[in-house]
């Protein structure tokens, strides 16, 4: 039976380009897409920008543009990423758009109508000068228990105390610096504590087979634990940038009211312009509803989302499926760090978007696993697996079919019972329910190791010395032709990772796009293919060094029109920041070049502790090492390690570089005035 399938992505806020961690979830989802697809089910696949809240309101009002103009530029930015990556929305709408006005009032008036909306008046920070109440992310002050500066309203992260925002000593508001005051206003809550609700959720979150193990452990801590669920604050008061309350004039939806909305308002944007019936795919039993998010957001999707649709009388979801985080090389992902990967850089750089399509599904389960991406075992994969075992297989038959045979395939052989093809087929269901259940890493391991025999039969068979005998043609084309075969059907088994290498097969062997059913059915007898062009290169490990040494900034939104060539000067700062940045004079006492890189230095500094630092410095193309042995620079020596592919580096040193560094790239590192001592701090 075809299943009629609505999945969907977290939706992105609409303040910031995509990230590594974005690009990962979408693949994740985009790969399920495709096997459905492939399976012959009816599938569709939306995303949308979270467009609301405060910080969206405050970031566009910096910028001097409105809310609705600030996420219309990011908006603008998706395509590249999401065309970039092979990823395949059927529609990318905005939860700013009319659909998810007209959704979001709809479910709140049926739950107020239902009894599920309360009110109650609290109180709250408010900033007297910018005349707003504050969330807690802008209030900052002395920790209540060690006295550290600049804490956050929630916790220390000096002596990591938690508290709440009221308990900080001399509170300021950090858009304003003014001294917030308590404030009353009228809240609207959802009421999760209802028992109706709880019963519900427990019988919901608990059924088989619809949320992963360790998520459904947790909502039943979630439900059960001190207390239960509290009630849910979904209100916000003006200015904020959001949908209005109906009858509340002045009185908005938290964001996160109206964000997994955005879900179905989406998919009714996408239905409406195909002139779809939302309504009735909505209410048709058969439908399933999938959401694909991040482990740090379950608690909104397990709990929250499902109970407003229940109690709204909408279509609760069937599964939501949570992932992990990206790391790269065991390390959080942080741009200071330098460990930060910027996805349109990957594919600036000329990386193919699909080897990191394989790495990711090579490392993808089940599971609500973190996913390291690790340069040495990505070049591994990808140069030893997909390229050695898969796409091998096809340079060493296909040459000869062209050139001996004229791209005439046989495959009269295939009717015998062929004990080496039907290995390869029956690898098919097991494949196939892998990426059913999201078990992308064993999908691929089963698939390699039918690409493995497929390998010892060119081996075995040795179409390079057949071809050197006339006489040997028959069997030659018999042995590239069954390996064309192999090929054909671990393309099937490789499609819904490897979606744009599939099509370029399927050109070359000059047949239609392949589905999980044509697993049984060879390429026709006698059929010709197209001349064989190679299908993927290889990765080259060098070129992480240029992922990683230059991180670019992604285009912001509200940048200026360049007038110059001259950098637009950053973020005003207060002199305390500034003083977090520890710089001291350093003496370059050794230096030297980096085997394998064509960009970096290895500097040995001393910065006065009675140790030497290792530091790595992108400076090879201005300076010979022994130019700079003996100079006395400035250095950052308060910067966290960063670990990279050489080695540790333990802090940075400064240099000048023009904006525009390709078409002016010159680059000066700074000398310390004599008499400057090492580790002498400069400020
Ligand atoms: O955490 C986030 O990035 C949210 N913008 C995700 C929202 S998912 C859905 F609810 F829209
Ligand atoms: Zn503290």
């Amino acid at each position: 039976m075809t299943r009629k399938l609505f999945v969907t992505t977290a939706l992105p806020y609409a303040n910031a380009p995509f990230h590594l961690g974005h690009i990962m979830e979408y693949i994740q989802a985009d790969i399920w897409v495709r096997h459905q697809r492939m399976s012959g089910n009816e599938v569709h696949f939306v995303g949308a920008d979270d467009a609301h809240g405060a910080p969206i309101m405050i970031a566009a009002e910096k910028a001097g543009i409105s809310p609705q103009e600030f996420v219309g530029k990011i908006a603008a930015g998706r395509k590249q990423y999401l065309d970039g990556f092979h990823i395949q929305f059927d529609n990318w709408h905005s939860t700013d758009g009319p659909e998810n006005h007209a959704l979001s009032q709809d479910i709140y008036r049926k739950l107020k109508a239902a009894g599920f909306i309360t009110s109650k008046t609290i109180e709250q920070f408010y900033d007297p000068v910018k005349n707003m109440f504050l969330p807690d992310r802008y209030i900052k002050g002395e920790c209540p228990k060690c006295g550290a500066k600049d804490q956050y309203g929630d916790s220390c992260e000096v002596c990591s105390a938690v508290y709440a925002p009221t308990e900080l000593k001399n509170p300021y508001s950090t858009l304003t610096g003014a001294t917030p005051v308590m404030k009353s206003s009228e809240h609207f809550f959802f009421q999760l504590s209802n028992q109706k609700c709880v019963d519900f959720l427990r019988g919901w979150a608990l059924q088989d087979n619809r949320l992963q193990s360790e998520v459904a452990n947790k909502c039943k801590e979630w439900l059960e634990g001190d207390g239960g669920l509290g009630d849910w604050d979904i209100s916000r008061d003006a200015p904020y940038f959001g949908i209005e309350i109906p009858d509340q004039p002045g009185k908005y939806f938290y964001v996160w009211l109206d964000a997994p909305v955005g879900y179905l308002a989406s998919l009714k944007n996408y239905f409406n312009k195909t002139g779809r019936d939302f309504d009735a795919f909505m209410a048709d039993p058969t439908t399933e509803q999938i959401h694909f998010i991040g482990k740090d957001i379950t608690y909104f999707h397990t709990l929250f989302w499902p109970a407003m649709l229940k109690f709204s009388g909408y279509k609760t979801p069937d599964n939501v499926y949570a992932h992990g985080f990206v790391t790269v090389s065991g390390e959080k992902m942080s741009k200071s760090r330098g460990t930060g990967i910027s996805p349109l850089r990957y594919l600036e750089i000329g990386m193919n978007p699909e080897w990191l399509r394989y790495y990711f599904a090579a490392k993808l389960n089940a599971k609500v696993e973190d996913l390291d991406l690790n340069p040495d075992d990505f070049v591994a994969r990808v140069n030893s697996d997909l390229i050695g075992k898969y796409i091998n297989i096809a340079s060493r038959a296909a040459g000869f079919i062209t050139k001996r045979f004229d791209g005439v395939v046989t495959s009269d052989w295939a009717t015998a019972d062929d004990a080496f093809i039907r290995h390869l087929r029956d690898a098919a269901p097991e494949i196939k329910a892998l990426f059913e259940s999201r078990e992308y890493g064993k999908a691929l391991r089963a698939a390699m190791e039918q690409a493995d025999l497929v390998n010892a039969y060119v081996d075995a068979n040795k179409p390079w010395e057949l071809a050197k005998k006339p006489e040997n043609d028959a069997k030659l084309q018999e042995v590239c032709s069954r390996l064309l075969e192999a090929f054909r059907i671990l393309t099937i088994f490789l499609k819904p990772v490897l979606p744009q290498l599939a099509t370029q097969v399927e050109t070359q062997l000059n047949i239609a796009p392949l589905q999980w059913a044509d697993v049984n059915t060879p390429i026709p007898h006698l059929h010709k293919i197209h001349p064989y062009a190679h299908l993927m290169q290889r990765v080259d490990i060098k070129i992480f060094d240029q992922l990683f040494d230059a991180p670019v900034v992604d285009a912001a939104p509200a940048a200026e029109e360049k007038t110059s060539d001259i950098e637009a000067i950053a973020e005003e700062i207060k002199i305390d920041d500034f003083a977090k940045v520890d710089l001291r004079i350093a003496k370059i006492v050794n230096c030297e070049h980096v085997d394998g890189s064509d960009k970096l230095l290895r500097l040995t500094l001393d910065v006065g502790e009675g140790r030497t630092r290792n530091v790595f410095s992108g400076i090879k193309s201005a300076y010979q090492p022994e130019q700079l042995i003996g100079k006395f620079t400035v250095m950052v020596a308060n910067l966290a390690p960063r670990k990279m592919k050489f080695g540790m580096s333990e802090g940075m040193v400064l240099a000048a570089s023009a904006a525009d560094e390709k078409a002016n790239p010159g680059l000066y590192i700074l000398e310390a005035w004599p008499g400057a001592q090492p580790g002498m701090r400069v400020r």
